[in-house]
């Protein structure tokens, strides 16, 4: 897949850092786009500021963990562009920094929720008709947090880390089908994810230019992982 134009994307978290900056950069790429987000205000600012066509651009805003919103939408995706070749699962959040005796466990589950159950029910539409069609690529934006334990990240921590095994049943199961997926597990990134601004971090293009890049690979590069940390961080082994 080394040209993108003209390829069916949905990608989830569009409003903001990592996600925006990759609407952008697909959009640049000549890709048609279903983004989705929160925000109905940060979403039309996006749709502005793509400038798409009607017929290259869907954009819906809904909360993810809504069941029946996530899975309508990724079909209201394959409807517009009569299929997707490439779902960029990036929506994601913190809802909370705890250490494991302080965890709350209602923000515990929201996390568990947001970041793995609702990634599953946006793609389980375009899985099936990816498998129909005979493949696709997948992109999940795990993080560096599911390969490193921080202490007191515990419900993020899990949750990431529960996306990443799914993400790797998803390869298993994906090879035959000819879905190819891979897993990116960024460092830092200097998005509105972060309490503080951090010009240390990474920038959400420089991400979404390595993303794109993956995407460029001819067939025969199956990149399963892409880890991305910026040279402040240590946190490896
Ligand atoms: N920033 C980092 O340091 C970092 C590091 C590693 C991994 N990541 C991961 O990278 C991905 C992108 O994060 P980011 O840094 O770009 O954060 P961000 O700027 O906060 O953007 C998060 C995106 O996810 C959407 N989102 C969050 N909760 C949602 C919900 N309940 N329903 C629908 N959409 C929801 C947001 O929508 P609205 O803005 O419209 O609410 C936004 O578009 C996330 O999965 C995050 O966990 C981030």
């Amino acid at each position: 897949m080394s040209d993108l134009r003209d390829r069916a994307v949905l990608l989830s978290g569009a409003t903001s850092g990592l996600g925006r900056a990759l609407a952008l950069r697909l959009a640049a790429e000549g890709c048609r786009l279903a983004v989705c987000g929160r925000s109905p205000g940060k979403l039309a600012a996006l749709v502005a500021d793509l400038a798409l066509p009607a017929d290259r651009l869907l954009a819906r805003a809904f909360d993810l963990t809504d069941r029946a919103a996530a899975a309508g939408f990724a079909e209201e995706a394959l409807a517009r562009f009569g299929k997707v070749d490439i779902l960029v699962n990036n929506a994601g959040a913190n809802l909370g920094k705890a250490s494991v005796g302080e965890a709350d466990l209602a923000a515990f589950a929201a996390m568990l929720d947001l970041n793995c159950t609702a990634q599953l029910a946006l793609t389980q539409p375009v899985w099936r008709a990816m498998a129909r069609s005979g493949g696709g690529r997948v992109v999940n934006i795990v993080s560096s947090a599911a390969r490193f334990s921080v202490a007191g990240i515990a419900g993020y921590t899990a949750s990431k880390t529960a996306f990443d095994g799914l993400t790797g049943v998803m390869r298993r199961e994906g090879k035959p089908l000819g879905i190819h997926v891979t897993a990116v597990y960024p460092g830092g990134i200097d998005t509105p994810f972060r309490a503080q601004a951090r010009a240390d971090y990474l920038r959400p293009e420089t991400v979404a230019e390595a993303v794109v890049g993956l995407l460029r690979l001819p067939a025969e590069a199956a990149a399963h992982e892409l880890v991305l940390r910026p040279p402040v961080e240590d946190n490896f082994a």
